[in-house]
């Protein structure tokens, strides 16, 4: 069982940050988008599927076509990349029709920049799996987000559309995700390691190393205790 009901995703494009977190053993998925695959050197197909392989769990890459013809034949070519692949859609009538062809066709859709209620009925409606709302851009133009977010969450419960909290520029916006009911947050590199860090925390490692270290013995009965346990 999951400590708290939200799924963490890591939001990056660098195969590098992935490999680093996925050590933590918190990690059942991953999100990109143009902008982030943009800051990377390499082919980002190639950086897709090892992401996917890093993950093991659902990665969103996102379509750039804006009419539904467009996005459903990138999205088609997506999702053949790796069997882990969500296609992400921009939120439009064009990126609803594609999220109902692609989801009829068995592809999951995460609809992305969708910053109200009302679009997130409409992203649910048309099928897709994930429906992501961005708090930090929300929050940059002077509107609460977890006031949308909160009101979001509301509206889509008892539907099977998850609600994804992205653009989460510190921890406090994953806490915030959390107690707001979001089913998933996809939080950057750069946030879930100060997510790590409490400055008791470094103390008290310290000062249980340092009284430790003030018995010698206790050493050689630990490493005695460990290599009889092997
Ligand atoms: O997944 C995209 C989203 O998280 C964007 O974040 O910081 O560019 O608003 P940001």
């Amino acid at each position: 069982m999951h400590a708290v009901a939200m799924k963490l995703f890591i939001d990056t494009g660098s195969v590098a940050e992935v490999e680093e977190v996925a050590g933590w053993g918190v990690l059942s998925g991953a999100t990109t988008n143009p902008s982030l695959l943009a800051k990377e050197g390499g082919d980002p197909g190639e950086i897709v599927m090892r992401i996917c392989e890093l993950v093991d769990g659902p990665v969103s890459a996102e379509v750039v076509s804006s009419e539904a013809g467009g996005m459903l034949a990138e999205g088609r070519a997506l999702a053949g990349l790796h069997r882990h692949v969500v296609v992400k859609v921009p939120f439009s009538a064009a990126g609803l029709a594609a999220t109902r062809d692609l989801t009829a066709e068995g592809i999951r859709v995460n609809m992305t920049l969708v910053f109200s209620a009302s679009q997130a009925v409409l992203a649910a409606e048309a099928g897709a799996t994930y429906v992501s709302c961005f708090m930090g851009r929300v929050d940059d133009i002077s509107i609460d987000s977890t006031a949308v977010l909160g009101e979001i969450v509301e509206t889509l419960r008892g539907s099977e559309a998850q609600v994804l909290a992205a653009s989460l520029r510190h921890p406090m916006h994953t806490v915030a995700a959390a107690k707001l009911g979001c089913e998933v947050a996809t939080v950057p590199g750069k946030v879930l390691r100060q997510m790590l860090q409490h400055p008791l925390t470094t103390s008290g490692i310290e000062r249980f190393e340092a009284d430790w270290r003030s018995r010698p013995e206790f050493a050689d009965w630990l490493g005695g205790l460990v290599a009889g346990a092997r």
